[in-house]
């Protein structure tokens, strides 16, 4: 069977790897650029960006489109988690990306999960880590792969997954992996809500409860120049005022070391939150100065 579908004259959806490396290495013969927009499809907005930037960046964008089961918890919403891939691809298609990525879970690992994995150290374990662990090794592991199988100049994540975009830096960084990370600001709806897959799970009403993310942040950041206690006193108040969203953490961390802040941090520095709002876990984050 081909692992090759046309979804326009110009988009390839590959879902096998040998076929993706054959392809790459025609367009490299010509002298072509790649840059890596790795995602779990369900795309939105917030993606589409990053592929704007992809395309600015490199001569050839590869978009992949996997929801990896490695980063997914046994209670965690793996099964339930938005698989949109013919929406996926003709939104891609609108914006000229040449080559979709979509292998099956086998085609990663064949032995059903990889016994080799990436760690990503203390980091990984807190905040996003100690509420899903093992999130952060599933992800650097499938993040390695589709380095190792795409070997672009440049990947693209987006600034909404501070933490994933911090270790998945650091993992560059420390096992010398030749490839720029390049990091797009998170992309909001008009209210302030940060675009991500998991708000379609969002009715009316969750949706209008899932805005105190951004207000907490918002009201951190308008405090912030009174330093960091203040600034966790008015986003936890800005919680308090909110029936329905179950708080997971508020941290204002150092950006380079993602460890919270000392209490006489000045400077800036990042806040970030994780919330339950109904059975729909959000995460947003915003930088702030403290003073
Ligand atoms: O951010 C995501 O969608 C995923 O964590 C990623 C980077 C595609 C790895 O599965």
């Amino acid at each position: 069977m081909s692992g090759t579908n046309n979804a326009t004259a110009a988009t390839r959806v590959v879902s096998t790897i040998s076929e993706l490396r054959g392809l790459l290495a025609e367009r490299r013969a010509g002298g072509a650029s790649v840059a890596l927009v790795p995602t779990m499809g369900a795309l939105h907005d917030g993606h589409l960006a990053l592929v704007r930037r992809a395309r600015d960046l490199a001569d050839l964008v590869v978009v992949s489109i996997f929801v990896n089961p490695l980063q997914f918890g046994p209670a965690e919403d793996l099964d339930r988690y938005p698989r949109t891939l013919d929406a996926d691809v003709a939104a891609l298609a609108a914006l000229g990306v040449e080559l979709v990525f979509a292998p099956s879970a086998t085609e990663m690992y064949p032995d059903g999960r990889s016994s080799t994995s990436v760690v990503a150290g203390s980091v990984g374990g807190l905040y996003e880590g100690a509420s899903r662990p093992g999130h952060f090794d599933g992800m650097l592991t499938v993040v390695a792969k589709l380095f190792n199988i795409v070997a672009p100049e440049f990947a693209v994540f987006g600034q909404k997954d501070a933490q994933q975009v911090f270790l998945v830096r650091r993992m560059v960084r420390d096992l010398d992996v030749p490839i720029a990370i390049d990091v797009v600001p998170t992309v909001r709806e008009h209210d302030g809500l940060a675009l991500s897959s998991r708000n379609r799970f969002l009715d009316e009403a969750a949706r209008e409860t899932a805005l105190v993310l951004s207000e907490a942040l918002g009201a951190a950041a308008d405090s912030a120049g009174e330093g960091p206690a203040e600034a966790l006193a008015e986003a936890a108040a800005a919680f308090g005022d909110h029936d329905g969203a179950e708080l997971d953490y508020f941290v204002i961390v150092d950006p380079e070391t993602l460890l919270p802040v000392a209490g006489d941090a000045t400077g800036p520095a990042l806040a970030i939150v994780a919330a339950r709002v109904g059975v729909t876990r959000l995460i947003d984050n915003r930088t702030i100065q403290l003073g």
